[in-house]
């Protein structure tokens, strides 16, 4: 079976694809013509991607393509419709990532309540403001209102509950075991925005979620808010929130993702949002611990056994 990997991948990963008597070639810088010549050469079976985005014409290119595999829980970066037009079965690595990304979100929740980067900053520039940065609320009492209490969200009420946050969330579904196990209690997407004093978002980006946070939801919210991005870009309206917190109506906003995101072997970007006083940004480095990499690498490996043998595609997301 011939395996191309289109992103950066656990070395690992790689050995365990080849045990399996796998052909694996892997080129972490293919994009656009090289990825398409790429997957239309060498009989390519299966893709696998990370940040890489497989559009349409990558999909026409690859006449032997059968599978692609996001090696992460989101597939927004893949055609998957297209794919499924053209008989390509699409899955993803779900739950594997989950608690890195849980941690960035409390890393962001700690840095803006503290201000954690304006100290260093700060700091490194022979600043001493120990009265300025004296000012945090500090985490305990105060109410963390989840949006999307999937596996990403659950993991992130457990360290809620950890740090005696009262904890809220809205979702399209009930989670009543997760309720129950954790206090944590379901309410409307509005009350989330109005009640919470950090609101965190663990949803895909869909039509449904695509600017889900704009001006009238941010006038909504407490002016002490932050909210907290990992999950995708767009779906908070970046323009709307540089207003909202320049205008004080909230206090801030930790991202991770940004509505135009540069490509993993990018060197530079201009994000207008990241300019912002009071956002503090990182490159979309959720998922990227080792302990989620490798356990993202073994799904994987998982994957592309049970194809290979039976044919059957595990976490398929376009039946
Ligand atoms: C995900 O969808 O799980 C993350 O975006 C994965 C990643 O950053 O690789």
């Amino acid at each position: 079976m011939n395996v191309l990997i289109a992103d950066k991948f656990e070395q690992a990963g790689i050995d365990q694809l080849c045990s399996l008597g796998c052909t694996v070639n892997t080129d972490a810088d293919l994009t656009g013509d090289s990825l398409r010549m790429a997957v239309g050469s060498n009989g390519c079976e299966v893709l696998i991607v990370r940040s890489t985005k497989v559009s349409d014409d990558v999909l026409a290119a690859g006449s032997s393509l059968k599978l692609i595999i996001r090696a992460g829980a989101g597939f927004d970066t893949i055609d998957t419709a297209a794919a499924k037009q053209r008989g390509i079965k699409v899955a993803n690595c779900p739950g594997m990532n989950s608690v890195a990304v849980a941690e960035l979100t409390f890393g962001l929740m700690l840095g803006l309540d503290r201000r954690i980067p304006d100290n260093v900053s700060d700091l490194r520039g022979g600043v001493w403001n120990k009265k300025e940065y004296g000012k945090a609320r500090g985490l305990k009492g105060r109410t963390l209102g989840i949006v999307g209490l999937g596996r990403i969200g659950y993991e992130v009420a457990v360290r809620g509950k950890a740090f005696d946050m009262d904890l809220i969330y809205s979702d399209v579904i009930a989670h009543e075991s997760k309720e129950q196990e954790l206090g944590i209690r379901r309410v409307s997407y509005k009350e989330v925005l109005r009640e919470s004093d950090f609101i965190c978002l663990h949803v895909p980006l869909n039509d449904e979620t695509r600017h889900m946070i704009s001006t009238p939801q941010f006038e909504t919210m407490k002016s002490t808010a932050f909210i907290i991005n990992c999950s995708r870009g767009g779906v908070i309206d970046e323009k709307a929130l540089a207003t909202a917190i320049e205008t004080g109506q909230i206090a801030g906003a930790g991202l991770d993702v940004y509505e135009h995101e540069p490509k993993a072997t990018d060197r530079t970007c201009s994000l207008d949002v990241a300019q912002v006083n009071r956002v503090y940004g990182t490159h979309h480095i959720g998922a990227s611990t080792e302990q989620a990499q490798l356990a993202v690498a073994q799904e994987v490996v998982r994957i592309v056994g049970e194809f290979k043998i039976t044919g059957e595609v595990l976490n398929w997301v376009n039946p």
